[in-house]
């Protein structure tokens, strides 16, 4: 999809009263809590109202936000607001994003599956660029089995995530949790009811120390 088509595709789809996604933060990223130190650099990709960027800012976080729906990002700015709260929230496309080198502590990717597998690999692959060693990733999407529940997400069996799929993308970093799972969602309108989910912990491995010389 076009930069233009699918700005206007999330535009419509987030020109609303109320939040598409709720303004709770995503359940999976909410139970990470213990891994989220105050003052750490996180950055929020796709990030639509900002439910869950003024959630890492509420805990502390230095928060960088994006996405590329301008509607989608007035709303997190007015959230970001209303909860009294900062965050970087900026309008761009995640697929001609310049990948900063090492700079965040967080990576939080919350259903993302616009992007195809060509995309993907990109995408992943500018993730393990921007964290900061010691990083971690954050990461949740559905597998392909969602598509028969069509409680969210989009109609792409390519675009789901499996085990051996992400396990590959993110060979680079330590996978600390990765976890399958169906369960009921219920994140606004846009994500409601039983769900074929897969969850990813993974953290960059710190350089390792050469031996004395
Ligand atoms: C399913 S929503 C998830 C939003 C948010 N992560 C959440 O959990 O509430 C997918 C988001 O991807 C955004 N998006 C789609 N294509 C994008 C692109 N090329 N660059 C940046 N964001 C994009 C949409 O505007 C939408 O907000």
């Amino acid at each position: 999809m076009s930069f233009s088509d699918a700005r206007q595709t999330w535009d419509a789809r987030y020109s609303r009263e109320d939040f598409l996604f709720g303004t709770e933060p995503n359940a999976f990223l909410s139970a990470q809590a213990h891994r989220l130190e105050p003052g750490s650099r996180a950055l929020c990709v796709a990030d639509g109202e900002g439910r869950n960027s003024v959630w890492l800012a509420g805990l502390g976080l230095e928060v960088d936000a994006f996405d590329i729906s301008p509607v989608a990002v007035a709303k997190a700015r007015a959230l970001a607001s209303q909860q009294r709260v900062s965050v970087r929230h900026a309008i761009a496309d995640i697929l001609h994003l310049e990948w900063p080198d090492a700079r965040y502590d967080v990576i939080a990717a919350i259903f993302i599956q616009f992007a195809s597998p060509d995309e993907r690999a990109a995408i992943f692959a500018g993730f393990v660029q921007s964290l900061r060693p010691g990083g971690v990733l954050l990461l949740q999407g559905y597998r392909p089995e969602q598509l028969a529940y069509r409680t969210g997400g989009p109609p792409f069996a390519e675009n789901m995530y499996s085990e051996p799929l992400l396990r590959e993308a993110f060979a680079a970093l330590d996978i600390h949790h990765l976890h399958s799972h169906d369960d009921i969602v219920c994140e606004g309108e846009g994500h409601n009811g039983m769900s074929a989910l897969i969850d990813l912990v993974a953290v960059k491995p710190r350089r390792v120390t050469e031996g004395y010389r």
